[in-house]
């Protein structure tokens, strides 16, 4: 005898017989629930319809049906919230659009409980892989005043009422409860580095939000960051480090997720299996920035933005890069100094900086990281050139002051990986409530 309670997908009669098409969320399949008509709840399936929640009790029998395996014949069927027939969700195809405007019932659709449940195979394996290789796990904050990126994208935090009577005369501009400008931060990197130069190899794992104003299928104003921070290492090691760590991430939902993904294979992107185990056996292109510049150039191809050395490469250079003229996963070194952030090191040229981005087909830049310049004099100047307070950041500073050593690291962004692994098309499918320009329902 079985117990479990679900919701309601189906309900049909065929033969005398009910059945009922229940999913808990556990897993791809509902399971077939069969009524028979000596059964005290035949009476009851009149009155229940798609949406319904039901509690179960019944037997595990194989199933002569075709579809499934087993089945449950029900000894009782109990209606535990009932769902009227204007529930949202009936039983055909819904446009992603749509879904989008019901966030808080589309868990219950096949899509979203999939990419769900692989979202949270690829949570838990972002530690697993981590923890493995003897990486700290470091809580960095949320609230900040120093911009990581120095990309001015932001968040501002202000308080809505004036300061307390008590806190009048106080050091503080009236609304900055922090005494100075606070925002929300874009990035754990910072204070990462801080915890690395303690205790070696660190990992941060949080959300982080940007006020860029990209209506894009791969921009998000809060999404959630993986930072490895790594100590004594380099860009080598970086770039290594970032492989392991993806192809890691596909082989463990291959594994573990396979229904999900049979069904992302089927539905979502025809082939995506095959292209992702593809993935795991052979080791990502490398290639600079200049390089990629030039095949970009020399390939013919017309784009919509220019492609010039000193320029940053759009989302459609990358994806011609990495989808049609590399085809796989490639990782993009040495960019210009000028267009990447402060804390990047420079290289001997004076021109280009020690960065790494890994861009990959369908979606392409997923993880963006660099070795990070430890030498106290060209970090100063680097911030002086680039116009930034270098007072604020007097902490950052001090690292390279006292006990500097090369280190690491790289950002993945977490939805584009489930986008990546899944197939799905909108970074907005691929979270449970996403935010973006002028969208806070929910
Ligand atoms: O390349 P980004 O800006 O790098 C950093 O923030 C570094 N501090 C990381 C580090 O070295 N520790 O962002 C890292 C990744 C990008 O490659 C991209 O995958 C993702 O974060 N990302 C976004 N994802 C969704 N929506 C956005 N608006 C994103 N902006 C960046
Ligand atoms: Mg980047």
């Amino acid at each position: 005898m079985v117990s479990f309670g679900g919701w309601v997908r189906t309900v049909r009669q065929g033969k005398g017989v009910g059945f009922v098409e229940v999913n808990d969320g556990s897993c791809f399949s509902s399971l077939q629930v069969v009524v028979e008509p000596e059964s005290p709840s035949f009476a009851l399936l009149d009155g229940i319809a798609t949406g319904a929640s039901v509690w179960v009790t019944g037997t595990i029998v194989d199933s002569p049906g075709k579809g499934q395996k087993y089945e449950v014949r029900a000894e009782s069927l109990e209606v535990v919230g009932p769902a009227p027939e204007d529930y949202p969700l009936q039983k055909k195809r819904h446009s992603f659009e749509y879904l989008r405007e019901i966030a808080h019932l589309r868990p219950r659709t096949n899509t979203f409980g999939a990419v769900l449940r692989i979202r949270n195979i690829l949570a838990r394996t972002v530690h697993d892989f981590f923890q493995s290789r003897g990486f700290l796990y470091v809580q960095t904050p949320i609230i900040t005043t120093s911009d990581c990126e120095g990309a001015g994208e932001m968040f501002g935090i202000t308080v809505r009422s004036e300061p307390e009577p008590a806190d009048q005369g106080a050091e503080r501009e009236p609304g900055e409860f922090f005494g100075k400008p606070a925002g929300l931060t874009v990035s754990g990197q910072l204070e990462a580095e801080a915890v690395c130069s303690a205790l070696g190899d660190v990992y941060t794992f949080g959300p982080t939000f940007r006020a860029e104003n990209s209506n894009t299928s791969r921009h998000l104003s809060e999404f959630w960051m993986v930072e490895p921070e790594m100590a004594f290492a380099d860009i080598h090691d970086d770039m290594d480090l970032a492989e392991d760590f993806l192809r890691h991430l596909i082989r463990q939902v291959l594994e573990e997720g396979a229904d999900d993904m049979a069904f992302f294979d089927q539905w979502v992107d025809k082939g995506l299996v095959d292209r992702l185990r593809g993935v795991l056996d052979s080791s990502f292109q490398r290639i600079s920035y200049t390089e990629a510049i030039e095949r970009l150039q020399a390939s013919g191809k017309s784009f919509e933005f220019p492609l010039t050395w000193g320029l940053d490469l759009q989302s459609e250079h990358e994806r011609f890069l990495t989808e049609e003229l590399l085809r796989g996963p490639v990782i993009v070194t040495d960019y210009p100094r000028v267009i990447k952030p402060f804390y990047m090191k420079q290289n001997e040229d004076g021109r280009t900086v020690r960065a790494m981005d890994v861009l990959v087909p369908g979606v392409g830049e997923i993880m963006g990281g660099s070795q990070r310049e430890d030498n106290l004099e060209r970090l100063e100047r680097g911030i002086e050139h680039l116009g930034l307070d270098k007072a604020s950041y007097w902490w950052y500073l001090d690292l390279r002051r006292y006990g500097s050593v090369p280190h690491a690291g790289f950002g993945l962004g977490f939805e584009r990986a489930v986008q990546y692994i899944t197939g799905m098309q909108n970074i907005r499918d691929v979270i449970p409530f996403p935010r973006t320009p002028r969208h806070a329902e929910f």
